[in-house]
Parts: C-alpha cells; structure tokens; sequence
C-alpha cells in the first residue's frame, strides 16, 4: 500500500524541519525531483492567484531569491517585505503583522532574528509560515542539502553525514532532517558551541523511530570517519558579529573543512556547505571548489524544494499528488 503521504498534516507551518514526518519528507523531495526535471517545460501553475509574503529581517540572497522566482514560476505573487521598511521595524506587534498579512497573502516566509518571533507569527497568522532561517534553524535549507544528497547517492537512509564547525541553526534543522530520512548524524564542535539541546532531544526522539543514529563529538576527525557528506557553515551566524574573534580563536584551525580531513570520510564524499561561504575560515577554497564539492547543486536545490514545500503547504493533497 502506498504511504498516506500528504494527507496527515497535522502543522499548516514549517518553523523546524520537524512538521514533516519521515513519509511527507520523501514526498517534499519527491515533488522537488519532478518540478526540477520538468522546469522551464511544464504550462502547470499551481499557485496561480496565491500570493506569498517575502518578510526579512536579516539580510539574504539564496533564499530571498530562490523564493521569488519559485513563486512566480509557480504561477503565483510574491511581495518582499524588509522589516526596517514595515511597520513592524516601528514597533506594530508581531502579532497584528501576521493578521494583517493573513487577510493579503496565502503564505508568509520570514527570516527572523529570534526563533520566538516565527513562532509568534505562526501562532497569530491564518495562512501557512514558513520558517527563512532564524537563530535556532534553517529548515528550508536541509530540504535542498538533503535533495543534494539524495540525487549525488542515491538514497539517504543509511547513509553517513559529518557536521563540522558551529552547532548553529543549519546544524539544528540538519539533526532533524537526518534524523527524519535515517540518515547517521555525526556532529563535531567545540563544547562552547554545541547544537541546541532541544534539537538534540527532538532529532533523539524521531531517530528512535527512523533508527538514525546521532553522536556528538569534539573530533572533527571522528565525525568525518566513514562519513558519506561532510558539511559545515560560517563559524559567525549573522546576529553574531560582536563574538567574531572569540569565534575564530575557538574554531581554527581545528575545525576547518580541508582536504585532510574529506580524506579520513568515505571515498567519493561530497561537501555540502549552505553559503555565503569564509573561505579559508570554514573550508579550504581546494575543497569548496573541488570535484566532490556539491555546493552549486545545493544553492540550485533551494529553488526547487522550495517550490515543493509551498506546494505541500498550500495545496490540498490530492493537488499536491498529481505534482509527484
Ligand atoms: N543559504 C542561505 O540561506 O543563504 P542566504 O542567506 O543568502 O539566503
Ligand atoms: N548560520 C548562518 C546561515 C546563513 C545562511 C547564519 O545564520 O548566518
């Protein structure tokens, strides 16, 4: 029998990666397979008539672009909203923006500074809200880091990924995306900068039922050892500039990505970074650009699942079916 995928939503938003269970994931990326091979050569518009609020509050070029165009290639509006440009930058609350904006949009993105404030928005908001990367996760992001995975190996349950650097935000919404594909998850940081402890508790809960595996290290070589992917991000998030030097003293060079440390991961690993990209910080240029780096598909990857997951969240399942 087919998994009833599509059809036991249970969360209109998507503020973590954890709103989609292990069946809706594959969906998610199922859709985004598909309306990557038809792009450019499909008359369907799913989205005709729908508009979807673009609101930042940090700046971006992936995901404020990868969601325009995704919108209008899906045949629909979008309106970008910078926060210092919106009343809500004078002080109008969280909450009357997300109603107000729920009697003009079918659907709202915002990058937010603290997780709390996309939380807000969802509560006091009637359409679908989605989650552009806040302090705490970046889920948007693992969608297409998984497609990515997915394409360059094959499968993702089984499979080994290594996160090296800063337990940040990407960090945490990875935990839970592998934890939701069965993917072993090995994360290495310094202990100052471990992954957020309620991200390891829910990553925890759903790998019990997936049989995901997630270690905590702070060996950047263990973590690599046998690994499938290697990934990692920024060692200073934006909101964190103040602790830049700090940040660099704990992480380098320890924790940076170079050709030593892809050698001790599986033969034929890939790299997997969510840029913008510190070159020499973070990872050696030998290795983002190298023959196993993934990076381009990756940034390619977030206009297509991006498309898919509006459609999950805005579609009825039956619509969203005939997408797959
Ligand atoms: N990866 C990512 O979210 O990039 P932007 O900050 O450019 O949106
Ligand atoms: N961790 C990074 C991700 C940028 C897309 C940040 O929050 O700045």
């Amino acid at each position: 029998m087919p998994p009833r995928v599509g059809l036991m939503r249970t969360a209109k938003s998507f503020l973590t990666l954890a709103e989609l269970n292990p069946a809706d994931l594959a969906l998610v990326l199922d859709v985004s397979k598909k309306l990557k091979e038809t792009r450019g050569r499909t008359s369907l518009r799913p989205l005709k008539g729908k508009t979807v609020a673009l609101l930042f509050e940090k700046p971006s070029t992936r995901t404020r672009v990868s969601f325009q165009v995704a919108v209008s290639e899906l045949g629909g509006a979008s309106v970008v909203l910078n926060s210092d440009e919106v009343q809500l930058g004078r002080g109008e609350t969280i909450e009357d923006t997300a109603r107000v904006l729920s009697r003009y949009v079918h659907a709202i993105m915002a990058r937010v500074n603290g997780h709390s404030e996309v939380e807000r928005l969802a509560a006091a908001s009637s359409v679908p809200v989605i989650n552009g990367l806040s302090d705490l996760y970046h889920p948007v992001q693992i969608l297409a880091d998984l497609l990515t995975l997915r394409e360059r190996k094959g499968r993702l349950a089984g499979l080994k990924v290594a996160w090296v650097g800063d337990g940040d935000n990407v960090c945490n919404s990875w935990l839970i995306g592998a934890a939701t594909a069965g993917i072993d998850i090995a994360v290495a940081t310094p202990s100052a900068y471990a992954p957020d402890r309620k991200a390891v508790e829910t990553a925890s809960s759903i790998a019990s039922g997936t049989g995901a595996s997630i270690a905590l290290t702070g060996d950047p070589r263990k973590a690599a050892q046998g690994a499938d992917c290697v990934i990692t991000d920024t060692f200073v998030s934006m909101g964190f500039d103040a602790q830049r030097n700090e940040r660099v003293r704990a992480f380098l060079p320890r924790y940076r990505v170079d050709s030593r440390l892809m050698a001790v991961a599986k033969r034929g690993a890939i790299f997997q970074h969510c840029l913008p990209a510190h070159r020499g910080e973070e990872v050696t240029d030998d290795v983002i650009d190298g023959k196993n780096s993934a990076v381009w598909d990756e940034a390619e990857n977030r206009l297509h699942t991006t498309k898919a997951l509006l459609c999950y969240l805005m579609l009825k399942g039956p619509e969203l079916q005939t997408l797959r």
